[in-house]
């Protein structure tokens, strides 16, 4: 413990030193959560994460979540410094994305709106007409339905098809998954439930749509946050990282939260509902880039133009 006291301590002067700022996910440590709320930074989801760091005047950024989100800050801020605790912190519906696969798709497919979540390279953003995260993804296909758009949806195949069902708008899909979400089981989920039948359920889209079905909310990072506020209940089960169990708790004090099953938390779960590149975020790594000033993000200045167009859209869509 007085390791990680002095490591904080490091961290809060090095910040001021740097002119530093910091936005972290809800999924990250909770040590590093509370860093940057307390430092003048945010902890939230990955779209409020790339709003706040587009409009913050610091000139340096650094973002503990995953790579993705260090590119979109970057790629809305050229100019500023973007820094990360780990640069191998990457996702696994980025990794299940490749550019080359994602534009041979693309061009089969001329006629359709290409819609692209948050979680992917900036060479696949660049590709995109749209940039959505989970939080505004249901909006923007509704409103690109409405207008008599067809979709392309990529990568996460979950969240497009709880978006189908949502708006019946015609979809074809990049049949990509989140390691940790994929794991939710319905069956587990429903014993659960009568154990605790008084409990409500709060469910990432990222989930498969059996474990959706089961839920009294479904939504991103922060629409779990504000529903666990907003029932007038007392226990909930969260189908998401572990990650958010810290905010859940902190915000509802009186309020009891399960995490919902995984695969009978057994030894084959890749996962156990804790993303392993957002636990690659840690006080070391963060206090090492900001004494050194490693792992920036670099994206070229010519793709980075053409990934902002999407992302620039869904900011404005949302604003
Ligand atoms: P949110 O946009 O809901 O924060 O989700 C990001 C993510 O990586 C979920 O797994
Ligand atoms: Fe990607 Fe899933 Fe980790 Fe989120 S939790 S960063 S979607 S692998």
């Amino acid at each position: 413990p007085g390791e990680r006291t002095a490591l904080k301590d490091r961290i809060r002067r090095l910040l001021k030193e740097r002119n530093a700022v910091m936005v972290s996910h809800y999924y990250v440590h909770p040590d590093l959560q509370d860093l940057a709320e307390e430092t003048g930074g945010l902890v939230s989801d990955s779209l409020e994460m790339a709003r706040f760091g587009r409009d913050h005047a610091a000139q340096t950024l650094v973002v503990s979540g995953v790579r993705f989100m260090g590119e979109t800050a970057k790629i809305l801020s050229p100019e500023k410094r973007v820094l990360m605790p780990d640069l191998d912190a990457t996702c696994s519906l980025d990794l299940g994305c490749p550019v080359d696969e994602f534009s041979a798709f693309c061009d089969a497919h001329p006629d359709r709106t290409v819609v692209v979540y948050a979680n992917t390279s900036a060479a696949v953003k660049a590709r995109a007409d749209w940039l959505v995260t989970s939080s505004c993804a249901l909006d923007i296909v509704r409103a690109l339905k409405d207008k008599g758009h067809k979709i392309l949806w990529a990568p996460d195949k979950h969240l497009g098809n709880y978006i189908q069902r949502e708006t019946g708008a015609d979809m074809v899909f990049w049949r990509g998954a989140c390691i940790v979400h994929d794991e939710f089981k319905a069956f587990e989920l429903e014993a659960l439930k009568k154990e605790h039948p008084q409990a409500r359920v709060l469910v990432h889209p990222e989930s498969p749509a059996d474990v959706i079905a089961l839920a009294d909310a479904v939504g991103s990072t922060s629409a779990i946050l504000n529903a666990a506020r907003e029932f007038d209940a007392r226990e909930f089960i969260v189908a998401t990282d572990n990650g958010m169990m810290h905010k859940l708790r902190t915000l509802n004090p009186g309020k009891v939260f399960y995490e919902a099953p995984t695969a009978g938390n057994s030894a084959t779960c890749k996962s156990c509902a804790h993303c392993p590149w957002m636990a690659m975020n840690g006080l070391a790594g963060l206090a090492h880039v900001l004494e050194t000033g490693a792992n920036e993000v670099q994206i070229d200045p010519a793709l980075g133009q053409r990934a902002k167009v999407p992302i620039d859209r869904m900011l404005a869509f949302t604003a």
